[in-house]
């Protein structure tokens, strides 16, 4: 789709940005995705997030998220006041991604693979891992931001990660 450039010179005219072309301008940059999740109440509650930001700050070590003030599930995960997994999406995970951050909440983990690092929720078979808390949060418009410290970690070299990009899930190829 496209959508003519525009360039606003001025910084009261952000206000005036339509959603429609902020959403397919931002589009263009690529994101990986990210599944955030703990254990709330004894069930595995998580959501999708391609707002998953590294390299915030390595001493602390701290990562960041958006999320959106809607979220039903977010609110649980950040008042049981547990640690929160955070695991990185492989290419051939983008099923995955959908069936958990589909509105079917009953459904969200039939028939997937995951285990508990203390509270923290972990997807297996992913590239990457981190067990984190929060660190500090930030009203940012209609989201938070989240800052989470990463207390644990684990990955796997040259693992695929999956992309988020032009509102399609899309693979990494090496340029030759
Ligand atoms: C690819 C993708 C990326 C997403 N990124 C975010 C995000 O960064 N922040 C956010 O709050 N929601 C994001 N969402 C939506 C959440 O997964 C959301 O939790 C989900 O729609 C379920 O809604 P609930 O929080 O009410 O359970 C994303 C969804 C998808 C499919």
């Amino acid at each position: 789709m496209s959508v003519p450039a525009r360039i606003f010179e001025d910084p009261a005219a952000a206000s005036r940005v339509d959603s429609f072309a902020l959403r397919h301008a931002l589009a263009q940059f690529p994101q990986g995705v990210v599944a955030v999740g703990a254990e709330v109440d004894g069930s595995p509650e998580a959501i999708i997030a391609s707002t998953f930001t590294v390299g915030v700050s390595l001493e602390p070590p701290l990562v960041t998220l958006a999320v959106q003030h809607d979220s039903s599930t977010w609110p649980k995960l950040a008042r049981s006041g547990k640690e929160l997994g955070i695991s990185v999406l492989g290419r051939d995970q983008n099923g995955l991604c959908r069936q958990i951050a589909s509105k079917d909440r009953a459904n969200r983990f039939t028939g997937v693979e995951y285990r508990f690092h203390g509270s923290a929720l972990l997807l297996e078979g992913v590239p990457m891992w981190l067990r984190t808390r929060i660190y500090d949060e930030v009203r940012a418009g209609d989201h938070d931001i989240i800052v989470l410290e990463i207390l644990d970690l684990g990955f796997t070299e040259d693992a695929a990660g999956l992309v988020f990009h032009q509102h399609k899930f899309k693979t990494l190829t090496p340029l030759s």
